[in-house]
């Protein structure tokens, strides 16, 4: 079977060094599984120069028409999606599928180039994103001026409707930036106008969350600036008890609810008059607000033409921790234990999702796939030697939250039902691309990308190429103090329903 091409390859594997000839630190670890992995796939690694960090993280979209309104760090930029669908030759009439949409980058380029789609994904304010986004080319542009003028011109009153916060979000916002929020939020539901505008202002109220709190999103946690009260508080213990107070970060001025609203609303305003100049041929695209492992087995199968996607990576992040002011701000309460339970397990905290998968597959007379499906996850010899070895490792003391392993463990099993779900709804010839980072444990490196391809290929995929980027992973700085440095790569795996 011939390679697709997808960029000009500069130099092979084994001459630019993107292989990984040794993955557990110090041979602590028996690593037989992944050397036979990294010899088995070696070929299809590829470094290009066209194909940079920028292009897959969010960073490019940052100035972007369109893909600017909402800033969602662990998106991918719209240029790597176009990218994709030119070389995979995907055209109006093809449906693409993006399984973790997040902000919907996938869905808005296929939008763009009249081809149809179809994103799943989990949380509310992504949901509210593609809702406020995917109607740029229907908006009235004199409406949003209408609105525009409005809010410069009106104080609207106060209002008693509290800002409903979870523990983790209490004194994100100075009083004053929440009163306003809050005022804000009441007087535009109660504005005589069309529902798609009043959908934009609550969009560009959550979109704003960030720029006018004490918080900063970074990774796995929220960063809080001094002069949030939490932080005051806190320190006030810590002195008390003799211990010295920690640093927040310092955001410097923060800028009010009313002139940030304004500035977004400018930009979306001045998009949204760009975008309606030339509007594209009408095509469908349709986000699915749910859990990915349990809507794929509804799809019907053999009907999209492409897979373009990235999972959340094996890195711990937390989307309900990073994004607790957007769902507190769009009330998800007690809820937000079920948003981060149904995530793709990527955090110490998830619990296995087996059981309720069984079920579902049980009740949807899928009972014999589920069982074959589990049983190519667990008979995966890299896999199970990355679980023996975090399993050494935690014997050894070297692991600080015994968590890790379960959620590794759970992490490939669930991609695996995944990839399983995805081999069985694309069409013959259906490329799939999935954007990931490789990671390390205690110096056991987890060859994410050629893993996943091996997974892949057991439920079905032909393995195409294994894109890596020029610029690799940093290490976590306990992780390099304790086990040197090693260069992690990102890679886009790309595989082919024959
Ligand atoms: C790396 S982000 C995708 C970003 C996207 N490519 C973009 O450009 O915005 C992964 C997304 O998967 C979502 N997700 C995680 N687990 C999921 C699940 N079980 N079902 C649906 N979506 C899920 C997360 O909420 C997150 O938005």
């Amino acid at each position: 079977m011939q390679q697709l091409t997808l960029f000009p390859i500069t130099e092979t594997a084994q001459e630019k060094n993107l292989s990984q000839d040794s993955f557990t630190h110090n041979n602590v670890c028996d690593e037989t599984a992944r050397i036979a992995l990294e010899e088995n796939y070696g070929h299809l690694l590829e470094e290009t120069d066209e194909f940079n960090r920028q292009l897959v993280s969010f960073q490019a979209n940052k100035t972007e028409i369109l893909h600017s309104w909402i800033k969602y760090r662990e998106g991918f930029s719209a240029n790597l999606v176009d990218l994709l669908i030119r070389k995979f030759e995907l055209e109006p009439g093809d449906i693409i599928l993006d399984p973790f949409a997040g902000s919907c980058t996938t869905l808005l380029v296929a939008e763009m180039r009249s081809i149809n789609a179809v994103g799943i994904e989990l949380l509310p304010h992504c949901h509210l994103a593609w809702n406020a986004k995917s109607r740029a080319f229907g908006y009235d542009v004199n409406e949003l001026n209408h609105i525009r003028e409005v809010v410069i011109g009106t104080t609207p009153v106060a209002t008693t409707k509290p800002f409903n916060h979870l523990t983790i979000t209490e004194t994100a916002f100075p009083q004053q930036a929440e009163d306003d929020l809050m005022r804000y939020t009441e007087w535009f539901e109660s504005l005589d106008i069309s529902k798609s505008t009043k959908t934009l202002c609550q969009f560009i109220l959550t979109s704003i969350l960030e720029e006018i709190s004490y918080t900063r999103k970074d990774g796995q946690y929220l960063r809080w600036d001094s002069r949030a009260e939490k932080i005051q508080e806190h320190n006030r213990n810590r002195v008390a008890k003799g211990k010295k107070p920690i640093k927040g970060i310092d955001k410097g001025d923060l800028p009010g609810v009313k002139e940030t609203f304004l500035k977004r609303l400018g930009k979306i305003i001045s998009d949204v008059t760009e975008l309606q100049k030339d509007r594209p041929l009408p095509s469908y695209q349709r986000l699915i607000e749910g859990n990915t492992l349990f809507e794929l087995p509804l799809m019907a199968e053999n009907q999209f033409s492409g897979v373009i996607t990235s999972p959340p990576y094996a890195n711990r992040y937390d989307y309900t921790r990073t994004y607790a002011l957007e769902l507190a701000y769009l009330g998800v309460n007690e809820d937000i234990f079920n948003l981060r339970q149904s995530q793709l397990s990527c955090t110490v905290e998830n619990k296995p999702k087996l059981n309720d998968l069984e079920k579902h597959y049980e009740k949807t007379g899928q009972s014999d796939r589920f069982k074959l499906i589990l049983n190519t996850v667990q008979s995966n010899k890299t896999l199970s030697e990355i679980n023996a070895a975090l399993e050494k490792r935690l014997k050894l003391g070297e692991i600080n939250n015994k968590g890790v392993l379960p959620m590794i463990n759970q992490y490939f099993t669930e991609l695996t039902f995944v990839f399983s779900e995805l081999y069985r709804v694309c069409k013959s010839g259906a490329h799939v691309a999935f954007v990931n980072d490789n990671v390390r444990y205690a110096g056991e490196i987890i060859p994410v990308d050629l893993l996943s391809t091996n997974l892949a290929e057991q439920v079905g995929f032909q393995p195409v190429n294994v894109f890596v980027l020029p610029q690799r992973k940093g290490n976590s700085s306990q992780q390099m103090g304790r086990y040197g440095r090693v260069a992690l790569r990102k890679s886009i795996t790309v595989w082919q329903k024959i």
